[in-house]
């Protein structure tokens, strides 16, 4: 049977490079970004700042960001087209709102499906003019201004995307732009604003929410910045080793932020042999090393409250609960429905072709964890979604390759180099 060995560096983190490229653009002066993510989505990001006019130039291993400043985007002669990122849409969408150009966004079929007025209609109350498919969709037009209006604004939804392309907005509106969030999500824009020496406030409102309160416009000056290791692509191998027998895996340069590990605790809680130790401190963020054995994993309730700290892990956590004596369930799971694909359906569909006894019941997933062994080939689908890829091709290590999973390829849209990651581990 086949087992996970050997020490791995990890890929750079996806929300990382989207704000690394981002805010070096928004930067003045030159930023040399290394271990950068240089997977599809993030390269979307890239290819929308040439477009509005910021040179990027590859030199060896670092790329090279020729900042303009807050206010430097330039209208751009072709659509802003962000394939399947999400990211990509919401938080360029912000950044180009404070500055007076006009920009279409487009994108793929996954992604015209996304709400994109979770964003807008925070923009359009403070004077940027939008034009959206259905009232909801890419393709969009909006019409920025260097005159938005600084406001307080509440984001009940739990998503960072929408924080972070309100604080991209504010960086460049002149006055108190205020963010209140109704729920904690990621927080790497701000440590990256940080680092930067960006002077903003963070606290705590009457209620106990947090507040981001920006006092714009800022001008900041460029500053290395080297990406630490993605938490979420490592996930795929710290499942795989736990539930193939005799693994034992160490992950190195690996970001620590307490707002993406969550699954970590998660998986120590089913029973999972993991240790994870500190390294240092980098551009903002703590990373250090993981190590991870083999283990008798049992099942465990997981409460909504996690639900947006483990949002790109529930694809992984299910193949992890799969494997584990008794009953999991993942309570409100609902945000799963608007990412790559409908996750819950997507988790749901494979795992029962595979013969594992799982429901779905209001946004809350049910697994009851065996042992299982495929004795025939059967195919799976990815639904074109890199999470649900990436999660059958650890499962399809398990299972000794019967599964036939439709399309891989998608997994370059967060880690293009997770097939020859998994090999190096083999
Ligand atoms: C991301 C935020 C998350 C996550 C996505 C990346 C980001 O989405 O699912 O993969 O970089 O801000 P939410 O907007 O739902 O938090």
């Amino acid at each position: 049977m086949l087992r996970f060995k050997g020490t791995l560096k990890i890929s750079g983190d996806k929300s990382i490079s989207h704000r690394a490229l981002i805010l070096s653009a928004m930067s003045t002066g030159k930023t040399k970004i290394t271990n950068l993510l240089e997977s599809d989505d993030v390269m979307r990001t890239l290819n929308i700042l040439k477009e509005l006019g910021i040179k990027i130039i590859k030199e060896q291993d670092t790329w090279l960001v020729y900042g303009n400043g807050t206010n430097g985007f330039i209208e751009p002669n072709e659509f802003l087209d962000c394939g399947n990122s999400g990211t990509t849409a919401r938080l360029m969408i912000g950044a180009v709102s404070s500055n007076p150009i006009n920009c279409t966004f487009i994108g793929d079929k996954s992604l015209s499906k996304r709400s994109m007025s979770r964003v807008t209609q925070h923009l359009e109350k403070i004077g940027a003019i939008v034009h959206l498919t259905k009232k909801d969709y890419l393709p969009l037009i909006i019409t920025g201004s260097d005159k938005l209006i600084p406001i307080s604004h509440k984001i009940q939804k739990a998503s960072a995307q929408i924080k972070s392309s309100l604080i991209l907005a504010g960086l460049n509106i002149h006055g108190k732009t205020k963010i209140v969030e109704s729920i904690p999500t990621r927080d790497h824009t701000e440590r990256l604003l940080k680092y930067l020496n960006v002077k903003f406030k963070i606290k705590k409102t009457k209620n106990k929410l947090t507040q981001i309160e920006l006092n714009g416009p800022y001008e900041i000056k460029s500053k290395n910045i080297e990406v630490a290791g993605d938490p979420s692509s490592a996930s795929f191998f710290i499942v795989g080793a736990l539930i193939l027998p005799k693994s034992k895996i160490k992950l190195k340069n690996v970001m620590l932020n307490t707002s993406r590990i969550a699954f970590i605790k998660i998986l120590k809680s089913m029973g999972g042999k993991i240790k994870v130790k500190k390294t240092k401190k980098l551009c903002g963020e703590t990373i250090g090393n993981i190590s991870v054995e083999y283990s008798n994993l049992k099942g465990v309730n997981i409460p909504s409250s996690q639900s947006a700290f483990l949002i790109d892990e529930y694809p992984i956590l299910s193949i992890a609960a799969s494997q584990a004596r008794g009953k999991t369930v993942m309570y409100g799971l609902e945000e799963l429905r608007y990412k790559e694909s409908d996750r819950i359906n997507s988790i749901v569909y494979n795992l029962k072709k595979l013969g594992i006894d799982i429901k779905e019941e209001n946004n809350n997933v049910l697994i009851s964890g065996k042992k299982n062994q495929v004795k025939r080939n059967i195919k799976v689908k990815t639904f074109d979604d890199h999470r649900i890829a990436m999660s059958l091709s650890i499962l399809n290590v398990l299972y000794e390759n019967k599964l036939i999973i439709d399309n891989k390829k998608c997994i370059s849209i967060s880690y293009p180099d997770f097939e020859k990651h998994l090999n190096y581990l083999l």
